[in-house]
C-alpha cells in the first residue's frame, strides 16, 4: 500500500515562558519519537509573544514570532493554538477567537477553563473543534487522561489530591523545620518556589480550580468554580502539624471532590491525613491524585505538578491526541468532560455546610477542673462523637506555671452545620481563651 505522508500539523504559541519553552524543547529532542506514535509531525511554526526578542531566541529563526496574538489565530496555515498566556482576561477572548477560526485548542490555563469552561466548551462543540487540558491540572500527571478514559468503566465515587506545588512544599518544610507559616512562605518566595504574590496558592485558589475540573470530568456536571469551599493554609499553625503528627496524621491541602447522594462535595482546605497513607508522604512540591472508582477501587498518581519540561509532557500529549483525532469525526472523540454534552446531570454541589467529614479542634482553655467535661458536653448534646482527645502539659504549652493549656479533639463524622454550632457554643466558653482552630480531617478509605 502507497503510504501518504502529510504535512506536518502547524501549532501556533501564545506565549513562550516557562511552559512554552519546554513545549518547543520536548518537541524538538523527542521528535522522532513522538512522530512514531503520532503517526503525523508536529512542527510549532509560530509564535506570539510581547517580548519578541526573547522569544525569537528561544525558538531560532525558522519560527516566525510575533508580538500579537491574533496574527496567529488568522493564519490560515495554523491549525493548533496552544494557549499559554493564563489568567481570565485576554486569554479567554483570545481563546474563543480561535476556536471560531476553526483552530483546536491547548491551554494549560485552569483558571481560564474553571470559570469560563462552559461557555468555551460549548463553543468548541458548535465549532467541531478540540480544547484539550492535560496541562491544567497536576502538571506532568496525566491525570485528566486517566478520568476521561483509563477509568471510564467506573462510577467515580471521590477524589483527593495535592494538587498545589507551592503549599505542599511550605507545608513539608513547616513539618520538617517546625517553622511556622509566614517564615517559610518567605524561604520559599527566595528560593523561587513561591511566587512574588503566592495568593492563588496559599489561598487554595489555585487548587480550586483544578478540583472543579476533575470534578466536573468525574461527575459530568459542568465546571463550577462559584460553588467550591475554598480555604487556604495561611492560618495553619505549626503546633498544629506538630499535635497531628503526634496522633498519626499529617496535614496536607487537599482538592477533594465526592458523589453522595445528596449532591457533590466540591471543596479545598487544609486536611488531616492519616500518616501511614502514600498520599500523606507526598512531599515538597510534588502533586498526587488518589481516585476512588466502584470498580477499580482506590488508584493513585503522583509526579511533578508544574514546571518547564512536565507541564510540556502534558501539553505535547494533547497535540499529539489532537494529531491523532483532528480528522475523525467530531462525535468519535472523547468529550471535553468525559460525558456526552448531552448527558450532563444538573446534581447540585453541596454548601460546605452539608458537608460530612470528622475534625480535628485545638482549644486552648484554663487549666481547671470541668473544662474538658463543658467541652466534650457540647459535643454530646449535638451528637457529636469523639474519637481522640490529647491534652497537652499545662507547662509545655504556655512555659513553667502556666495556667492554660491546649485541648485536642478528634471527632467522628458529623455534618458540618453542626459543627458549626458546637464551635460556637464552645467559643462562647469562659474558659476556653483563644479562637478555637478547627481543620478537616479524611480518613481517605
Ligand atoms: N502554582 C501551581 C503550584 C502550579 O504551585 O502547583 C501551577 O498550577
Amino acid at each position: 500500500m502507497k503510504q501518504v505522508t502529510l504535512k506536518p500539523l502547524q501549532v501556533g504559541l501564545l506565549g513562550i515562558g516557562t511552559v512554552g519553552s519546554g513545549v518547543f524543547n520536548v518537541l524538538q529532542r523527542n521528535q522522532g519519537e513522538i512522530l512514531r506514535r503520532s503517526g503525523r509531525g508536529i512542527e510549532i511554526s509560530m509564535v506570539a509573544d510581547l517580548d519578541t526578542a526573547r522569544a525569537q531566541a528561544a525558538v531560532g529563526k525558522d519560527v516566525t514570532v510575533v508580538a500579537d496574538a491574533r496574527a496567529v489565530i488568522a493564519n490560515p496555515e495554523i491549525d493548533i493554538v496552544v494557549e499559554l498566556i493564563g489568567g481570565y482576561g485576554i486569554a479567554r477572548q483570545l481563546v474563543l477567537e480561535a476556536i471560531e477560526a476553526g483552530k483546536h485548542v491547548v491551554t494549560a490555563n485552569k483558571a481560564l477553563l474553571a470559570v469560563h469552561g462552559t461557555e468555551i466548551f460549548a463553543a468548541a462543540h458548535r465549532k467541531g473543534v478540540m480544547v484539550a487540558f492535560e496541562a491544567a491540572v497536576a502538571g506532568g500527571i496525566p491525570i485528566i487522561k486517566a478520568l476521561r478514559e483509563g477509568l471510564t468503566a467506573n462510577r467515580i465515587e471521590w477524589i483527593a489530591g495535592i494538587i498545589n506545588g507551592t503549599t505542599n512544599f511550605i507545608l513539608s518544610e513547616m513539618r520538617d523545620k517546625g517553622l511556622d507559616f509566614d517564615v517559610v512562605l518567605k524561604e520559599a518566595q527566595r528560593l523561587g518556589y513561591a511566587e512574588a504574590d503566592p495568593t492563588f496558592d496559599i489561598e487554595g485558589v489555585d487548587a480550586a480550580h483544578k478540583a472543579v475540573l476533575m470534578s466536573a470530568i468525574a461527575f459530568g456536571v459542568p465546571v463550577q468554580f462559584d460553588k467550591a469551599y475554598v480555604e487556604g493554609i495561611t492560618k495553619l499553625g505549626a503546633q498544629d502539624i506538630r499535635y497531628a503528627e503526634q496522633l498519626g496524621y499529617r496535614i496536607k491541602l487537599l482538592g477533594i471532590t465526592k458523589k453522595t447522594a445528596k449532591g457533590i462535595e466540591l471543596r479545598v482546605h487544609p486536611s488531616l491525613v492519616p500518616a501511614k497513607r502514600l498520599i500523606a508522604n507526598v512531599e515538597g512540591a510534588m502533586n498526587a491524585v488518589m481516585v476512588h472508582g466502584d470498580a477499580v477501587g482506590t488508584t493513585l498518581y503522583y509526579g511533578k505538578g508544574a514546571g518547564s519540561e512536565p507541564t510540556a509532557s502534558a501539553v505535547i500529549a494533547d497535540l499529539v491526541d489532537i494529531t491523532r483525532l483532528h480528522t475523525a469525526d467530531a462525535a468519535q472523540r472523547v468529550p471535553h468532560l468525559a460525558f456526552q454534552p448531552d448527558a450532563m446531570s444538573d446534581t447540585p454541589v453541596l454548601a460546605m455546610g452539608d458537608v460530612v467529614t470528622s475534625y480535628y479542634l485545638r482549644l486552648n482553655v484554663a487549666d481547671e477542673a470541668g473544662v474538658l467535661a463543658s467541652v466534650t458536653g457540647i459535643l454530646a448534646a449535638l451528637g457529636i462523637s469523639i474519637d481522640a482527645v490529647l491534652q497537652r502539659e499545662a507547662d509545655e504549652v504556655g512555659g513553667e506555671g502556666s495556667t492554660q493549656t491546649d485541648l485536642i479533639i478528634l471527632t467522628h463524622d458529623c455534618v458540618e452545620a453542626r459543627m458549626n454550632e458546637a464551635l460556637a457554643q464552645m467559643q462562647a466558653l469562659p474558659t476556653v481563651l483563644a479562637p478555637i482552630t478547627r481543620i478537616r480531617k479524611e480518613e481517605l478509605v
